[in-house]
């Protein structure tokens, strides 16, 4: 949540922030701005606006000749969307930028005085004043001294008067990658696409340590004041894969990468037909004595755990448990040593799935993370990683990010499979092979888009829809009705086909969208006799299935076939279906898909 940027360098500073935080604002976007040394004095000027990064760029100065300065997208957290509320907040000497929550910042007020010196209704503004009230003139002290007293997330950026051209970074949580090039200058951010067009060198910047840039050079030291070398990393992705190349939007370009990020996921962890994470460094001894499993996410990377789930369980007989993270963090924990426990982010930050890992830890040393974001925090810390290599996924709504975590988890499920003893090396082989045409499928769904687009038009005056399955389906469902609230703002709700008659069928009225997916060959008959009861009932019903034959009005308004493949890859050709009437919904209620109300991309407050 609230993207950071920040620049000081051999170029002009504002064109970078403003081109940074457009990449940003996936993070939020309902306020914006910017702060810089006007004509490189130690005077600090700033701009910012409730809005947009469009907004923001309006009331900039077309010319702009500083080389120095920070910018910010924020999400609300603390405070209505405001132009006082927008960052960055001035305190004095101090101007600084904030990603995360001060969660005491009621105690600092009345402890250290400050609220005279607040304008806004922002935790970041207190921290600002604190920063100001211990400042002696000299930051990197004044940084040592306050950090220790801030309870809570952040990511700091930080401008001191009478320190031109210079930023301060400090962060505990919250992400911040940075990166200095000769001929450009150093740069900071939330996430390395703000900047990746100057470098493809980056470095995390590590916790609670004190990162001081300049245009010649970037210093890292810790709080006690050693110095200490960034450790670099490369970027695995084009610059490319973070620009819409010709899209109307980044969800539907995400969608379609989805055959090609399979591919990266899958291939180089198939050997001799057989999955194989050793080049992962992950060796079988890892999978060994493995009793139970628990998942832990949130949101759709926990849909793909509960898909995942309903595989390995029934797959291979192991007990899985899928957990919500922010729940898993205050419940008592049924986990062992014998527990492998899965932590699934895209982005391996989310902060609920990251403490709920910290707790896992205490419990069991197999904790194996499956992230997309290379040196993210969950990676770091878990005991093992597999990444996903899906590259950057900037639309809010989770496309191909879901698609690599399930093909993810067919992997983890076989290996632990044959590791445990519980299948054998030919059906696995022949299960890998399947698996290897997955992104052709995904590629057949493609082209059904616009027959997708079409029947949209009967949803988007939806005010309920429901998404109904069995078994792989079921789980499926979940993932199908959270696209379509979090972009289409339809209450939209997943049941188990045969759960709809307990209850919910009271809810089927006339016209009423019922998304079926029937796709599970031992309860096909079974989910159509439960689609007939809502279809009897007035629903108007999309079915997914892979018959060729159906043509009977009493089961469906539409039938969307899907290839005829093993079931349990059913579920890659059935979430494309998903993700397209979302989207497509989304499109003809003239809403953005990649921008949703009350949302951002990753999820760094509690
Ligand atoms: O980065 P993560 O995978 O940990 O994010 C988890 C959820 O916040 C995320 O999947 C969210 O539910 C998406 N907006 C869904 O499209």
């Amino acid at each position: 949540m609230c993207g950071i940027v920040g620049f000081t360098g051999k170029h002009e500073a504002q064109d970078i922030l403003l081109a940074g935080l457009a990449r940003l604002e996936y993070r939020g976007y309902d306020s914006a701005g910017i702060a810089f040394f006007k004509d490189n004095g130690d005077h600090i000027s700033m701009r910012k606006t409730a809005g947009k990064v469009k907004d923001l760029a309006a009331i900039c100065d077309e010319e702009n000749n500083s080389t120095c300065g920070i910018g910010h997208t924020r999400w609300a957290t603390h405070g209505g969307v405001t132009n006082a509320n927008a960052h960055p907040h001035r305190v004095g000497s101090v101007v600084l930028i904030h990603n995360g929550i001060i969660e005491n910042y009621h105690e600092l007020v009345s402890e250290y005085g400050l609220q005279k010196d607040l304008v806004s209704e922002t935790d970041t503004e207190v921290a600002a004043a604190l920063f100001n009230k211990m400042y002696n003139g000299d930051p990197i002290e004044t940084i040592k001294k306050t950090v220790p007293l801030f309870v809570g997330s952040f990511a700091f950026c930080i401008m001191f008067k009478s320190h031109p051209g210079e930023i301060y970074a400090v962060r505990n949580v919250s992400p911040m990658v940075a990166a200095f090039t000769e001929k450009d200058g150093a740069f900071i951010a939330s996430d390395l696409t703000a900047f990746v067009d100057y470098s493809k060198d980056y470095f995390i910047v590590p916790e609670y340590h004190i990162l001081r840039m300049t245009q010649d050079r970037i210093e890292l030291t810790d709080l006690e004041g050693k110095e200490v070398k960034p450790e670099y990393l490369k970027v695995d992705w084009d610059v490319s894969a973070a620009e819409k190349e010709g899209y109307d939007h980044f969800m539907i370009k995400e969608i379609h990468e989805q055959p090609n990020a399979i591919i990266r996921t899958i291939g180089g962890r198939i050997h001799g037909d057989l999955p194989d994470f050793k080049d992962d460094g992950v060796s079988d001894d890892f999978f060994e004595g493995v009793r139970d499993i628990t998942i832990i996410a949130c949101g759709t990377a926990m849909y793909a755990g509960m898909v995942g789930r309903t595989f390995i369980q029934n797959k291979f007989g192991i007990p899985v448990n899928v957990a919500i993270a922010s729940e898993f963090r205050y419940e008592r924990p049924v986990i062992t040593d014998e527990t492998m426990v899965i932590v699934i982010s895209q982005s391996g930050e989310t902060i609920d799935s990251l403490e709920a890992l910290r707790l896992a830890r205490k419990y069991t040393k197999k904790t194996l993370a499956i992230v997309n974001v290379k040196g993210s925090s969950i990676a770091r810390e878990s005991d093992a990683v597999l990444y996903t290599h899906a590259g950057p996924e900037i639309a809010v709504a989770s496309t191909k990010a879901y698609s690599v975590q399930v093909a993810m988890m067919y992997l983890i499920g076989c290996k632990l499979g044959l590791v445990s003893g519980r299948t054998t090396e030919a059906e696995m082989k022949e299960f890998m092979a399947d698996l290897k045409k997955v992104p052709d499928i995904i590629k057949s769904m493609l082209t059904i888009e616009s027959k997708v687009d079409k029947l949209t038009s009967r949803m988007t005056n939806a005010e309920h829809a429901f998404y109904i399955g069995r078994e792989l389906d079921y789980t499926l469902s979940m993932e199908g009705a959270l696209k379509l609230k979090e972009i289409s703002y339809i209450h939209a709700e997943a049941y188990a086909a045969g759960e709809l008659k307990h209850g919910t069928i009271a809810l089927i009225d006339e016209g009423v969208p019922v998304i079926a997916i029937a796709s599970q060959s031992d309860v096909y008959s079974k989910v159509i006799s439960n689609i007939r009861e809502v279809k009897a009932r007035g629903a108007y019903v999309i079915l997914i299935s892979k018959d060729a034959k159906i043509t009977d009005e009493s089961v469906c308004d539409v039938h969307l076939q899907i290839p005829k493949v093993r079931d349990e890859l059913a579920v890659f050709a059935s979430v494309v279906i998903c993700q397209m009437i979302a989207y497509y919904t989304s499109i003809g209620k003239g809403l953005n898909p990649d921008q949703p109300r009350n949302l951002a991309k990753s999820v760094t407050v509690e």
